[in-house]
């Protein structure tokens, strides 16, 4: 019995850290980098800082701002275009997960024939991607940073399919995220939340994923609700960025599980934000969890500020760990999906894309038909 794990790339991390972007590309004797954003992004100044950097090195920049959220196959395909035509040599991915991951897709396109169809898929692979790629988020939540896997949509057929790329730098500047609003810093802190839980409670989980993710999570029951109430707040900013590298570092090898399939099926049907659907989910996730694991799940819930006997039992504990997570969801406001307007038979029709999720495979408990139809009618009750 061993575990394996490691890092994806070395992770530069500090306030105003990004101004070292430049430098980091120069001497990986690169010459013309592609900046990944998103449009929403590019008119806000915040990847102005990445892009002097670059320019004071002397690298050259192309700019692509095709990403959207939950980025289609398309969308990579777009972006490999554009860097093959323009000959660059880097790839920095500036933004949430979404950027992040299709600056990671487009690697892929770089260094293998064809399009991005033939390399995201249901099972995802490994690929020896040869293009750098250096990640710079610009929330607090996704982890995407950090972990090897890019995440990108199969319109067509309803599904989020993946692959596994090689990543060169994380420059992790809480800076970014200052100016974050309101609603996404409560969604990608949530997102971060249900990475480290989720990463601990995996079937996979390891030395590594337990130590980051409990970190992880104590400063999110700590920081999250002064970063949400008081955006300007340095030390929740940056306590927050933290605690989503943190999470991002636990869940690299032992994936997420079943609150993450029950968010993609969400986002996948009704097209909600990534960390929404995953702080939706999560408390049922930990319940459902509880009785399979509950030495871990005595940890979240000592992380999370839950006060306990020790003598609670791994029900109680999953009870417990979900009653504080959703305590934290009304702190930042989450409406439940009833508020969103989202009908619970729909919510119940999710049962086969939660089933087939490769994501259950790590969960500590077998999803069955009867298993998920329970976890979509807890996350639809349980929180009104
Ligand atoms: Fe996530």
């Amino acid at each position: 019995m061993y575990q394996e794990y490691s890092q994806s790339a070395a992770i530069i991390f500090g306030w105003g850290a990004v101004s070292i972007l430049g430098e980091k590309v120069k001497e990986l004797g690169c010459k013309k980098a592609m900046c990944v954003i998103d449009k929403g992004i590019e008119g806000t100044g915040i990847p102005d800082k990445a892009i002097k950097s670059l320019k004071d090195a002397g690298i050259g920049v192309v700019i692509f701002s095709g990403v959207v959220a939950d980025p289609p196959v398309e969308v990579v395909d777009l972006g490999g275009d554009l860097a093959k035509k323009e000959g660059v040599d880097c790839l920095i991915g500036i933004g949430g997960g979404s950027s992040m991951d299709t600056a990671k897709a487009i690697s892929i396109l770089l260094t293998m024939p064809g399009i991005a169809k033939d390399y995201i898929l249901a099972k995802p692979v490994r690929y020896d991607t040869k293009t750098p790629v250096i990640l710079v988020p610009t929330t607090a939540g996704t982890g995407s940073e950090v972990t090897s896997v890019c995440i990108i949509s199969r319109p067509d057929i309803n599904a989020k399919w993946s692959a596994f790329v090689n990543t060169t730098y994380a420059i992790v500047d809480p800076e970014m995220t200052l100016t974050l609003p309101r609603r996404e810093t409560a969604n990608t802190g949530l997102d971060a939340l249900a990475h480290a839980a989720e990463a601990m409670t995996s079937l996979d989980c390891n030395p590594h994923s337990d130590l980051f993710g409990e970190a992880a999570i104590r400063k999110i029951a700590k920081y999250l609700v002064i970063a949400y109430n008081e955006p300007s707040n340095v030390e929740a900013r940056t306590e927050m960025m933290l605690a989503a590298n943190f999470a991002g570092l636990a869940f690299n090898q032992p994936l997420t599980h079943v609150g993450h399939a029950a968010a993609d099926a969400m986002s996948g049907h009704f097209h909600t934000a990534h960390g929404y659907g995953c702080g939706i989910c999560l408390p049922a996730a930990m319940k459902i969890s509880g009785p399979a694991v509950p030495a871990k799940m005595r940890v979240i819930a000592d992380a999370l500020g839950v006060s306990l006997n020790g003598s609670e039992t791994g029900e109680q504990l999953g009870n417990l760990v979900a009653d504080k997570i959703r305590e934290l969801m009304r702190a930042v406001n989450i409406k439940s999906l009833k508020e969103s307007g989202f009908a619970r038979e729909d919510v119940l029709s999710f049962v086969p894309d939660v089933v087939s999720s490769h994501l259950c495979n790590h969960c500590p408990v077998k999803i069955t038909d009867e298993v998920a139809y329970k976890v979509l009618a807890d996350i639809y009750d349980s929180y009104q």
